[in-house]
């Protein structure tokens, strides 16, 4: 694995999985690869759960990791070639990846979509700038248009809790008031198209995600149609796709609640958080029994600790 950018770099899910497990059971086995190694985790957008998860699974592997608030904490970051950089830019990418790459053996990058142009946030311009200059493999922490960290603990979770060998994972829209980007839905799309299970999205009209993220799994349009006989529903908004960026309407009637939940095959429910309670998902459901949202967020420290792991095992090698 050179950088850890989507499910494509994991190599074979079933061996990852093993070795998810395998840290999960003893997370501090693997203590002494890391001791002398360094991760740089550079943030252009807020997070709770990457930020800590992250610095808890370098820190079981014996690693150094430093924080950066790049959004807010250093120079404006000019990404344009042959710009002249006389506007409210300071530092070129250029030199800020390959500087950063000289300070770390790794980093791990968290920059959202911008929700403005399509085919700039899907060219990923930020990942891939810092792919080209830094020089040390490099980690997405949620990009433009995927969460491969996200996407991997909801699997390992899946695993954990699946009642039967094939289960039916549902991903469903969800209303909310902010137009949201895409990453997550792709990736848990991309991760669950890739893993042992039938996967079904529903979303209203409009919401139709990338063909490409959406594969092979059944797109269905009526919300209860899609949660009958489901094993996990899985929530997340996100903006139309087609219509870049916009919220076409906030239907409150998508919101997952009790009623919903009786359809399925007494489903799990699940969401990446944060979550917006009562218009995502009802108390009820997150308060229940079946809300699995901590196991998940817990399974961030063993998706991140287990490619630190793999990275690790790589860099060993050569
Ligand atoms: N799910 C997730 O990535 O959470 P944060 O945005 O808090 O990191």
């Amino acid at each position: 694995m050179n950088h850890f950018f989507d499910v494509d770099d994991i190599g074979s899910l079933e061996l990852a999985l093993a070795r998810a497990q395998s840290i999960k059971a003893h997370p501090r086995k693997g203590y002494k690869d890391g001791i002398g190694k360094s991760i740089g985790l550079l943030f252009f957008n807020p997070s709770l759960r990457t930020r800590l998860s992250s610095q808890r699974a370098a820190q079981n592997l014996g690693m150094d990791a430093v924080v950066l608030d790049v959004g807010s904490e250093s120079w404006k970051l000019e990404f344009s070639d042959g710009t002249i950089m006389n506007g409210a830019s300071a530092e070129h990418i250029k030199e800020a990846a390959a500087v950063m790459g000289a300070y770390f053996d790794f980093l791990a990058i968290r920059a959202f979509a911008t929700l403005e142009d399509r085919d700039q946030d899907y060219a990923e311009p930020v990942l891939t700038a810092f792919m080209k200059y830094a020089g040390v493999p490099i980690i997405n922490m949620e990009s433009s248009t995927g969460h491969p960290l996200q996407a991997f603990a909801d699997l390992i979770t899946i695993d954990e809790f699946k009642q039967n060998e094939r289960p039916k994972v549902v991903l469903s829209w969800a209303p909310h008031p902010k137009a949201l980007p895409h990453a997550v839905a792709n990736s848990f799309a991309q991760w669950m198209n890739s893993a042992s299970v039938d996967l079904v999205i529903t979303h209203p009209e409009g919401y139709d995600l990338d063909p490409k993220f959406v594969g092979s799994a059944r797109v269905e349009t009526n919300q209860s149609l899609a949660f009958e006989g489901a094993d996990f529903i899985y929530a997340k908004n996100w903006s139309s796709y087609q219509h870049y960026g916009q919220v076409l309407h906030q239907d409150a009637s998508w919101i997952i609640n009790q009623k919903k939940m009786a359809l399925t095959n007494q489903a799990y429910f699940m969401h990446c958080l944060p979550v917006r309670r009562n218009v995502i998902v009802s108390d009820e459901v997150i308060d229940s029994q079946k809300s699995i949202v901590v196991e998940q967020a817990a399974n961030r420290i063993i998706s991140m600790q287990t490619v630190l792991s793999m990275l690790l095992e790589q860099k060993s090698s050569e």
